[in-house]
């Protein structure tokens, strides 16, 4: 296996030549190292992806890529978050398409418009339903629209491609929105969200620390659903006929146990009857102090029209 540049490698292979994971056990306490190095964990290509499912025997190269970046032994509050790394190659993958324009779904206050736009993309638009982060996008100049994923105000393939960068966890309709994504693209889509790896401990505790933190967004009214799986995401694609290529990043950072530990209990003093919360935070925390819990991964999928 070779690793990619300058990445460290301290995984051992066994026998039967797969990566062992032991060494995320060295997440839990400040003095360990936390290591690991690229493995190129190709899950399923071509059709077998699709066929396991029961949808459509296309060609599709589908490959679960797994990165997991040396760390150093540092204090968890000195440690990068791993997001700027998703977001460069959520980029390069939308860059790839050398689209002239793009429409960026969920798009906030506009920052990747900004980014495309830097990358000599010529028509970059937004659409969001929060009003004020369209207002702040709209100082700045950029072309924001307020609405929704799930009906997108565009002609049928309006723009080269379209993004979804950490909203499709935040759609009240994911299915329905990448349909309308689908709708809209002429030659692709790219979503970047949310990921983890539940079979790593550490990742355990952040997953389930990500859906009790949603749980109680959800009671206060906002729409922060799990995170999605790929199957979850590659579905509307492969029925639309789209070709698929996606991969699951994910640098081990840890996070500071006593930190989220803080926080989780100041939400906790927001909600009403917070019996059951409670009882899962305990429960989450014991698994956090014992194994680590590490920052989130990332899956990023394009796909591209005509298969
Ligand atoms: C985590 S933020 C991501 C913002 C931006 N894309 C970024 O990466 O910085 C999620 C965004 O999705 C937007 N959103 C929520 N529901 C949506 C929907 N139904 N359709 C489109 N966007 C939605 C929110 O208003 C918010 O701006």
């Amino acid at each position: 296996m070779s690793c990619a540049a300058g990445w460290a490698c301290h995984v051992p292979l066994n026998p039967a030549g797969k990566t062992e994971r032991s060494t995320e056990r060295a997440s839990a306490p400040a003095s360990a190292i936390v290591t690991i190095c690229p493995i190129q964990n190709i899950l399923c290509r071509d059709s077998t992806y699709p066929t396991q499912r029961g949808l459509p025997t296309r060609r599709h190269q589908v490959e679960l890529q797994m990165s997991l970046k040396m760390v150093e032994q540092r204090e968890p509050e000195e440690m990068p978050r791993p997001h700027g790394e998703y977001r460069k190659e959520f980029l390069s993958r939308v860059l790839a398409f050398k689209p002239s324009s793009i429409l960026d779904v969920g798009c906030g206050n506009g920052a990747s418009l900004q980014l495309f736009g830097e990358a000599d993309v010529a028509h970059c638009v937004g659409i969001d339903p929060e009003g004020e982060a369209v207002e702040e996008g709209r100082a700045l100049g950029l072309e924001i629209h307020l609405g929704r994923a799930e009906t997108l105000p565009f002609p049928d393939q309006s723009f080269d491609v379209v993004t979804l960068e950490y909203a499709a966890h935040h759609l009240e309709n994911l299915h329905r929105g990448l349909q309308e994504a689908i709708r809209v693209a002429r030659l692709g889509v790219v979503v970047l969200d949310c990921w983890y790896d539940a079979a790593i401990p550490s990742q355990l505790a952040a997953q389930l620390y990500d859906e009790w933190i949603k749980v109680i967004d959800r009671r206060a009214g906002l729409v922060h659903n799990p995170c999605p799986q790929p199957a979850d995401l590659a579905a509307p694609f492969l029925t639309a006929g789209f070709r698929i290529d996606y991969s699951c990043r994910l640098f081990l950072v840890p996070l500071s146990v006593s930190q989220i530990e803080l926080s989780a209990r100041q939400r906790l003093h927001e909600i009403p009857e917070p019996c059951g919360l409670r009882d899962d935070l305990e429960r989450l925390l014991d698994i956090a102090r014992l194994n680590g819990l590490s920052d989130d991964g990332a899956i990023i999928l394009s796909a591209a029209r005509g298969g």
